[in-house]
């Protein structure tokens, strides 16, 4: 990786310091762009210089004020922003409530005939670790004339004997609309992209979605390193490192239940581990790094109120020590984290109602 990181560096003197607009791209963006097009069974892709601006591109560089965006509720916030930015039109469904999704797509229908609806999912969603039926949203999307974009960040090159993720999984590569990444993830890079089916909409995107225009493009040394690691993802070597990495997954989700811990959705990299309070989250997280452990405590805004959860990234090359070592201390900065809660009192412990100073 690094090799070849020197290598894209090096072969690139020639300047790219620029928008993918105005001079930013490069021997090595045009090859990942073609790549990662290819790898997705789309006939286009077009690279951001992060997925967050990509998965904000993509709705404001298409969504018209006019226009809707019916999107799940936990869709990530780059989503959120991009819709809001693009339309006040924004109805969100409950998470992967394909019914509520349809209710929300007819009435809108039943008095707007011509305007552009797009629908927003992600095929994994790292907070739940769950994924939607992808053929079903599809299937609706088509039957009702709404454009639907899926999100796979956090599933892409890690999920799926062949690293396609779930909707390789679900037989719908080439079959979304539109489809938006990040290689924040699996590919060691920063970069995102939105892969699609024309040229004329690429073209367009790249003209119309703010961060194509007004940002740097991809770097040639960031575009090598996705490049590289593609190269592994698509090898025997990937393959195996998708099967150790699952063996791990499964491995840390027994012992995690096996210690009294409830963990979300289904088995993913990103396994997240229920605690619920803030409050005790908070006081169970002190003594995870009193143990000089990290574990990310995620809470409100990026989950629900009441449901503060950790969450534990695993990777391929962690090892059964590792994950047992993991677990005792999460029990064990969880029995503590819990007791300090039970003596100081849930009450003690709510934050005070924000007092309205300028009144
Ligand atoms: C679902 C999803 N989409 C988009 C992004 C943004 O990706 P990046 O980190 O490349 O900006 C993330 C990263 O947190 C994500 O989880």
């Amino acid at each position: 990786m690094t090799r070849i990181t020197h290598r894209g560096e090096c072969r690139c003197l020639e300047p790219w310091t620029g928008s993918s607009v105005l001079l930013g791209n490069t021997p090595q963006s045009v090859a990942l762009e073609r790549h990662v097009a290819d790898f997705l069974d789309m006939p286009e892709a077009l690279l951001f210089p992060t997925g967050w601006a990509a998965g904000y591109g993509v709705i404001k560089g298409l969504v018209r004020p006019a226009d809707h965006v019916v999107m799940d509720g936990l869709s990530h916030s780059c989503l959120q922003e991009g819709a809001q930015a693009a339309t006040h039109n924004v109805h969100r469904f409950h998470h992967n409530a394909l019914a509520e999704c349809r209710a929300l797509l007819e009435e809108i229908r039943a008095h707007d005939a011509h305007h552009g609806i797009m629908v927003v999912t992600e095929s994994l969603f790292s907070m739940n670790s769950d994924s939607p039926n992808i053929v079903a949203l599809r299937a609706l999307c088509h039957e009702l004339d709404a454009t639907l974009v899926v999100d796979v960040a956090h599933d892409l090159g890690n999920l799926g004997a062949d690293g396609k993720g779930v909707i390789g999984d679900q037989g719908m590569l080439g079959h979304a609309d539109l489809v938006m990444g990040s290689f924040s993830k699996t590919f060691c890079s920063n970069g995102g992209f939105v892969a699609c089916h024309t040229r004329a909409l690429k073209e367009y995107l790249r003209f119309y979605s703010p961060p194509c225009i007004f940002s740097n493009a991809l770097s040639p040394s960031q575009a090598a390193t996705v490049l590289k690691a593609f190269e592994i993802i698509e090898s025997a070597e990937g393959r195996r490192l998708r099967e150790q990495l699952l063996g791990n997954i499964l491995e840390l989700r027994r012992q995690l239940e096996e210690a009294g811990f409830e963990v979300y959705g289904e088995p993913s990299a990103i396994v997240c581990v229920k605690i619920g309070s803030e409050a005790l989250a908070r006081l169970v997280s002190r003594h995870v790094q009193d143990a000089g452990r990290l574990a990310n405590l995620v809470e409100y805004p990026a989950v629900a109120k009441g449901q503060a959860r950790f969450r534990l990234q695993v990777m391929a090359n962690h090892t059964h020590g590792n994950i047992r070592d993991a677990v005792a201390a999460l029990k064990a900065a969880n029995a503590a984290g819990r007791s300090a809660f039970d003596r100081l009192g849930a009450a003690w412990l709510q934050p005070p109602e924000p007092t309205a100073r300028w009144h």
